[in-house]
């Protein structure tokens, strides 16, 4: 397997004036058009055909993406069932549109914004990240979306604000599994306002040219690839700016086990398991796991002389 030197990682904004990106970008606002296009009807009628005109076949280590068809029929979505090859069909008739998500707390300017608002405010750029679960499987996912940073720069974070909570939607006679008494719904996670400014943290709309299925948490989820995938949290109607760590439901649950930071680290195990390697979707062997999920020059320096057995 061989990575690219980072110098040859290119920043968002030159890859957003990238040849390539442009041929996305015609991709992308054909995508947008299409979420608009939803705006009127539930997502099952909707089924989006993939779009396979990605910018690029592989991601920057040379793996293979993973095909629509893999990442929309293996799913954690624990607001419909723990099964994860049952989510497509338990979610396919979930209604994502009109949707609106309120941007709050310690902000100068908060706002409740529609899906479509999004849509226009902020351009939508391609990126191909890894998503490396927690429970060890993996997938290389190539996502539309825009920097969260975008987002929470047009709010004005107070400088009070040192972390980020975000709140995933709560609709029990429409997803089943929020009727389990078990978890602390709704779905919560949160970020270090740092990690959430990082230019790799991603709100996501659509992947492979087209805009998200209810499964892989239409209409907006987030994306941080250097942590394991719970903290990617899908369908989100709220994200507030708090000065203290938030209460999340994986760490509520089991805080010895899902430890509030979660970035991806082959050294640290979990309790029941070895995180060293991990299975990626359609292979048969098992694949070294990276630190950092393979982000470590991008990221390190945000956890500079931080425990990460501690902080895991
Ligand atoms: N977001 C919500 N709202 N509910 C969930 O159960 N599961 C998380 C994360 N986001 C989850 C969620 C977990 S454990 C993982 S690994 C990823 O979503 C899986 O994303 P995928 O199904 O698109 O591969």
């Amino acid at each position: 397997m061989k990575k690219i030197p980072s110098s040859e990682i290119t920043p968002y904004h030159v890859y957003l004036s990238r040849r390539e990106f442009l041929k996305g970008a015609g991709i992308v606002s054909a995508g947008a058009l299409l979420a608009a296009a939803c705006a009127t009807k539930p997502a099952a009628e909707n089924t989006p055909s993939p779009v396979t005109s990605v910018s690029a076949q592989t991601d920057d280590f040379g793996d293979p993406l993973n095909t629509y068809e893999e990442i929309n029929n293996y799913n954690n979505y624990y607001e419909f069932t723990t099964d994860k090859k049952r989510v497509a069909s338990l979610a396919q008739d979930f209604r994502t549109s009109p949707w609106e998500v309120e941007v709050s707390g310690l902000v100068n300017k908060p706002r409740t914004f529609g899906l479509e608002d999004l849509l226009k405010m902020f351009p939508q750029g391609e990126r191909i990240y890894r998503l490396r679960c927690v429970e060890a499987w993996s997938m290389v996912i190539p996502w539309q979306g825009f920097p969260l940073a975008s987002l929470l720069k047009e709010v004005e974070p107070l400088s009070s604000a040192k972390y980020v909570r975000f709140e995933a939607v709560y609709t029990p006679d429409a997803m089943p599994g929020q009727k389990s008494k078990f978890y602390p719904w709704p779905y919560t996670e949160g970020l270090r306002l740092d990690e959430a400014m990082h230019d790799l943290t991603l709100l996501a709309t659509g992947l492979y040219g087209t805009p998200l299925s209810p499964q892989s948490g239409a209409p907006l989820r987030l994306v941080v690839p250097w942590k394991y995938g719970f903290k990617s949290i899908k369908a989100i109607v709220k994200i507030e700016l708090m000065e203290y760590p938030p209460d999340t439901l994986w760490h509520t649950v089991a805080p010895q086990e899902y430890g509030f930071y979660a970035n991806v680290n082959p050294n640290v195990d979990h309790p029941r398991w070895s995180q060293a390697t991990e299975r990626r979707i359609g292979e048969s062997q098992r694949r070294p796991t990276l630190m950092f999920n393979g982000y470590e020059e991008e990221v390190a320096s945000l956890y500079e002389g931080m425990d990460l057995k501690r902080n895991f």
